[in-house]
């Protein structure tokens, strides 16, 4: 079985889960029952991926038990605030045809730049929080957390929060190590979890990557999930090739010796996606 780790509120999570941005344009229904078929039990979805039917359909019929997935979805960020919080977990629901999600998070910490509650975030993040700990509280989500959270969007939930977060998921892969954000969830107990962490294969062609990766014998691909999983961080590969699923379950059998993580932790900027919290993507 998938190696799991503890989360602060003590429920389990496996380290590796199959992340389905994108992996289910053509056949999503399909494509994730492959996942689910290549090992992975953790699937990571969102409202905004509008496949979590497609998610919900592949585990109700793999035949597996849902007590043996771990579920995480999304609240997009259009939809921040205590009643469109509540309104939305249960459109998820509905759509993943399940009674209980095993993680809930907030999509991004604040709405689109350019969108008129943009700077009201403040006050909307305490409010989806708010919900979300009552649905937490009610057993109908098993843990909650953020995504795309910096140290000052957490500093304020903090303040508000009844319930500390149990993740934050980032963009995290060679080339975007977010240190300062990582360090503060350290600190504070919240686990992260690792999107992009591939780089979306922007990373593949990164010479000092490719070089360890001839070290090592392995690919590219697996040479960053193994990265992430050394640092600690649980990792979310997307990949719509069944060998490749397979492939990126093995990055937790890689050890990488310490002078190649530094070397990697030491490379200029790379395979960043764009995307920043407070700011206009840019690309
Ligand atoms: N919280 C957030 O805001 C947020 C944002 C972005 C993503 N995410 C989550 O993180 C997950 C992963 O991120 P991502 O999909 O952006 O990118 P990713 O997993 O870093 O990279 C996916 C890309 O890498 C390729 N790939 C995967 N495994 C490979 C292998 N073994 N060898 C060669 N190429 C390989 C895939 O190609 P093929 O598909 O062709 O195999 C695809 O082009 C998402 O699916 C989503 O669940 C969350």
């Amino acid at each position: 079985m998938m190696e799991q780790v503890r989360l602060n509120n003590g429920v389990m999570i496996p380290k590796i889960g199959y992340g389905t941005y994108k992996a289910t344009i053509e056949d999503g229904y399909g494509i994730v029952s492959e996942a689910i078929k290549a090992g992975y039990r953790h699937l990571d979805t969102a409202a905004l991926y509008e496949n979590e039917e497609d998610v919900g359909r592949a585990v109700k019929e793999s035949g597996i038990p849902r007590s043996e997935f771990f579920i995480t979805s999304k609240l997009a960020r259009y939809a921040l605030g205590y009643e469109n919080t509540k309104r939305e977990f249960e459109k998820t629901l509905n759509k993943l045809e399940m009674d209980y999600l095993d993680l809930y998070l907030i999509h991004w910490p604040r709405p689109d730049y350019g969108d008129a509650q943009f700077e009201d975030w403040k006050e909307l993040d305490v409010e989806s929080w708010r919900a979300m700990e009552e649905l937490y509280e009610e057993g109908k989500i098993k843990a909650i957390g953020v995504s795309n959270f910096l140290p000052h969007h957490l500093e304020h939930l903090l303040e508000h929060a009844k319930i500390k977060p149990a993740v934050n998921q980032l963009e995290l892969h060679p080339g975007y190590l977010q240190e300062e954000a990582v360090e503060y969830c350290k600190d504070k107990d919240i686990a992260m979890e690792a999107w992009s962490p591939i780089g979306r294969a922007r990373l593949l062609k990164e010479p000092l990557l490719v070089e360890l990766a001839e070290k090592y014998g392995i690919s590219v691909a697996l040479l960053c999930l193994a990265f992430d999983l050394q640092n600690g961080y649980i990792i979310l590969p997307k990949s719509t090739h069944f060998e490749r699923m397979e492939e990126n379950l093995n990055a937790d059998a890689i050890t990488l010796e310490e002078g190649d993580m530094e070397r990697i932790r030491s490379m200029p900027l790379a395979g960043w996606s764009g995307e920043h919290p407070d700011r206009e993507t840019v690309r």
